[in-house]
């Protein structure tokens, strides 16, 4: 994964060195950008050290070395669109300032608008600059729109002055970066067996049953469950997303096939999350010829397919089942119902007809129906929280 480190001008920037360096052991591919008054403090040729790339100092490209130029300022906002996350580490009051109030002046405040990343802060500065309205008001603004504050710390400062003010212990910021990112290690040492995306039944060979799933919310589980540190086998009917690194991906077509693939799997998985939409019907006989047009009626017959989830449920033995319901009506009803009838330890069910929810979309409002009667509403969030907050309810059923 890719972040942007924006350093800024306060003598905390000398502590971005060793910043770079541990966010490094987290396999995170760090480009270093710096404000003017940053480079005061350190040189930029310190940062291109260790990171091994050049370190963007100005929007145009122009520093004592390089004339300005446009290409230069195309490329950097490109960053904009490359990054996981952008992470400002120590922050002055000035760069808060600007973020606060959408002030692109230099290059980093205008990464600040042009990302959709997520935005970390490490606020460093003077105890009297910390403790005054103005940047209480603009860290209030901030957390408002969802940057994440790490804050500094009371203690000594080099001012002379005692008080907070003093950057977070680097631990502390790349355990904020890590959380945010979503890669935590809870999940070592486990197999997460995950189902995603459509089934096909073939009618003949040119036409086929099928439904609407994405396979988003299954890819993003695989993702979120593999950058907790999980060994992940993701058994994908046909979608056009792209495969998360590091994922066993077992393609797969009908019910028939996803099934043969579950039950060989899930006898490594000690977690079982059957996101897929399965389809619950198949033609009673697929056609070796494709089907010829006629002025009369066609009734196609269907035979309901085998239930993968509880065909699991009733071998489960220690593993933990985890089924989604896409209802359209009686939510709490139905998804009670699947927990009951699967054996499953928990349904993930959301009303596909609420906005922001369901098929094909990048959010998802989930609730989560336990099999000990707790049900867990969430609010709207992307589908790699929801993905998220459906394995920690996942690690809290396995350490019971
Ligand atoms: N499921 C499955 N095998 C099937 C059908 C569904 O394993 N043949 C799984 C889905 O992956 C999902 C859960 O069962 O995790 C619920 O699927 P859903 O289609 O909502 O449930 P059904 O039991 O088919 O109920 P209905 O269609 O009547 O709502």
């Amino acid at each position: 994964m890719k972040i942007a480190l924006g350093v800024t001008g306060g003598v905390a920037a000398y502590k971005a060195a060793e910043l770079v360096r541990r966010l490094q052991q987290e396999k995170l591919d760090v480009q270093v950008v710096m404000t003017r008054s940053a480079r005061e403090f350190i040189t930029p040729l310190t940062f291109a050290a260790l990171t091994g790339k050049k370190v963007i100092t100005e929007m145009f490209g122009a520093d004592d070395a390089a004339p300005a130029n446009v290409e230069s300022a195309i490329e950097h906002i490109a960053v904009a669109q490359r990054i996981d996350l952008l992470l400002v580490a120590p922050a002055t009051a000035d760069i808060l300032g600007q973020f606060a109030h959408g002030i692109a002046g230099d290059f980093l405040s205008t990464l600040y608008l042009a990302t959709k990343a997520p935005v970390v802060v490490a606020p460093a500065m003077n105890v009297n600059m910390w403790e005054h309205p103005a940047t209480q008001e603009n860290l209030k603004t901030l957390r408002a729109r969802g940057v994440h504050v790490v804050d500094p710390e009371e203690g000594y400062l080099a001012c002379g002055m005692t008080g907070a003010g003093r950057l977070a212990a680097t631990e502390a910021i790349v355990e904020k970066v890590c959380g945010v990112l979503g890669l935590r290690h809870d999940l070592e040492g486990q197999t997460v067996l995950v189902t995603a995306g459509p089934t096909r039944e073939d009618i003949d060979p040119v036409r086929f049953l099928t439904n609407r799933s994405s396979g988003k919310m299954g890819y993003a589980l695989a993702e979120a469950a593999s950058r907790r540190g999980a060994r992940v086998v993701l058994i994908s009917g046909p979608t056009d997303l792209p495969v998360p690194e590091g994922v066993d991906w077992v393609p797969v077509r009908t019910t028939e096939e996803m099934r043969n693939a579950v039950r060989e799997r899930a006898r490594e998985a000690q977690v079982v999350i059957m996101a897929a939409a399965v389809s619950d019907y198949r033609p009673a006989a697929a056609q070796s010829q494709k089907l010829k047009r006629g002025d009369d009626r066609l009734t196609l017959e269907l035979e309901p397919t085998p239930d993968i989830l509880a065909e699991l449920g009733r071998e489960k033995g220690s593993r933990i089942l985890v089924g989604f319901a896409a209802e359209t009506d009686r939510l709490a009803e139905n998804a009670r119902g699947k927990l009951a009838r699967k054996g499953a330890d928990m349904i993930v069910a959301n009303d596909v007809t609420q906005e922001g929810a369901g098929f094909d979309t990048d959010t998802n409002i989930v609730t989560l129906f336990l099999r000990d009667g707790r049900e867990v509403p969430l609010p709207k969030l992307s589908k790699f929280d929801v993905a998220n907050r459906i394995l920690d309810q996942v690690l809290q059923l396995r350490q019971r």
